[in-house]
């Protein structure tokens, strides 16, 4: 692929006047004028947060924030977000979730070429599906995400839907000691593992905040895990809570139940009936608080439950037709010879196959080539004691079936593939391009576990 000249910053009217100011300030240039186009300047950019009470952590924040400013836009509209790089290192940004153009993806050479410090990259494409979805770079992942750089995206419905509240929840822990000092982002020994966890659990980037919602009404709660590492127990005791969407995709509402696991990358999207005022609720992962939600006095009538979210408009795979392709995901564990010469760790593999992070050209060996419109079966296979959040760019898939657990067959982007687990997930190859294939564990993605699919 050929990629057009990058956009050097340097001479370019206009950008000087945004400036790096204090810590919180907004860098991007929202225009709600513009009905039908969503206008940002989103400028990644390190900057010192307190997350340790009274110790500063330098993250790298997008528009003024880590995570990153939420960026939304209305389903079927252009969304349009000009860049800019401030960080020290080359980075890029990819839409999580969003099915899009291959050249709008942010994979480094296979989508663009990478945007370095003190260039620009116009990001521009349109929006087809409605939900809660993410961005973040493809570049150095587990130090680019783990600094802090992930924000949400968020797609509203053409429609209103009878959700008349909402509020986005990323979940995140952080790489940093008791001082907000960052330790590594990732440790061999973790990497081959289950991934290198961070030790701060924050919600909206803050240790054990107390969220107010309004007592009495339905609120719609977005809830993201944007971890490097960490698969989330989410659950609200004695809330009436009920999943409507999963990972940006509607789904008949059904009570949360005890636990929901979010692995990385994962988004679960809750109807909760906010208790009378002065209640608090706890969000837990497992059995440690994440955040309280505490219901305040709320002059509005009380809501009713909202109907399930109007479905995005997926192709349904056709399974009498569908071709089954296998997936086994591996540990290798042999410490490649590329480790002696400087190169990545390879403890993780897809059919025999690690990626090498550090080679340009693994995008050029597909895993898989599939036909343009034709329906394509995935049994993902996990031979491995670690559970692996898979994901696919440019494509939602359906989960159809597991040896481990009862599936309501939904879409998603991300598919939980747990310990010894074989899934079945089935899709329609319909966006042509090179997409990547890979687990969201950063530290898996990182020394292997991710592979090309090209649809052509
Ligand atoms: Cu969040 Cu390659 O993905
Ligand atoms: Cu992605
Ligand atoms: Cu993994």
């Amino acid at each position: 692929m050929n990629f057009t000249r990058r956009q050097i910053l340097a001479g370019l009217a206009g950008v000087s006047v945004l400036g790096l100011g204090a810590g919180g300030a907004r860098y991007w240039l929202g225009r709600p004028g513009e009905a039908k186009t969503h206008d940002y300047e989103l400028i990644a950019a390190p900057l010192d947060v307190e997350l340790v009470p009274g110790h500063r952590t330098s993250v790298w924040a997008y528009g003024g924030q880590a995570p990153g400013l939420e960026l939304r836009a209305r389903q079927g509209d252009w969304l349009r977000v000009r860049f800019v790089n401030r960080l020290p290192e080359p980075s890029t940004i990819h839409w999580h979730g969003i099915r899009l153009p291959l050249e709008m993806d942010g994979v480094p050479y296979v989508s663009q070429l990478p945007v370095l410090p003190g260039e620009y990259f116009d990001y521009r494409f349109r929006v087809p599906d409605a939900g809660s979805f993410w961005y973040h770079p493809h570049t150095a992942s587990g130090e680019q995400l783990g600094r802090g750089l992930v924000g949400p995206l968020i797609v509203e419905e053409r429609e209103p839907t009878g959700f008349r509240h909402e509020r986005t929840l990323t979940v995140k822990s952080w790489h940093v000691d008791a001082q907000g000092a960052f330790s590594a982002f990732s440790v061999p020994r973790e990497a081959a593992r289950g991934g290198t966890p961070g030790r701060l659990a924050t919600v909206n980037g803050e240790a054990l905040p107390t969220l107010e919602l309004p007592a009495g009404q339905i609120v719609r709660l977005r809830i993201l895990n944007l971890d490097n590492t960490l698969t989330y127990r989410l659950g609200l005791p004695d809330a009436e809570a009920r999943i409507y969407a999963l990972d940006g995709h509607p789904v008949a509402p059904r009570p949360l139940g005890e636990e929901y696991w979010l692995g990385p990358g994962m988004r679960l999207e809750l109807g909760l009936r906010v208790p009378a005022a002065g209640a608090e609720l706890s969000l837990r992962n497992g059995p440690l608080r994440l955040a309280t939600l505490k219901s305040v006095t709320s002059g509005e009538v009380p809501g009713g439950w909202p109907a399930a979210l109007p479905a995005n408009s997926l192709a349904e795979p056709d399974l009498a037709q569908a071709e089954t392709l296998r997936f086994n995901v591996e540990w290798a564990g042999a410490l490649s010879e590329s480790v002696a010469q400087g190169g990545a760790f390879k403890f993780w593999q897809i059919n025999g196959q690690a990626w090498d992070i550090g080679d340009r050209s693994c995008a050029e060996r597909p895993i898989a080539t599939l036909q343009q419109g034709r329906s394509y079966l995935f049994e993902l296979r996990n031979v491995s004691q670690y559970q692996h959040p898979i994901h696919l760019h440019g494509m939602a898939f359906k989960v159809l079936d597991s040896n481990r657990r009862t599936i309501v067959p939904y879409f998603t982007d991300t598919y939980l593939l747990g310990r010894n687990e074989t899934a079945r997930v089935a899709l329609v190859a319909d966006n042509p391009g090179v997409w990547m294939f890979h687990c969201h564990v950063v530290d898996h993605m990182e020394t292997g576990l991710m592979a090309a699919i090209k649809v052509a």
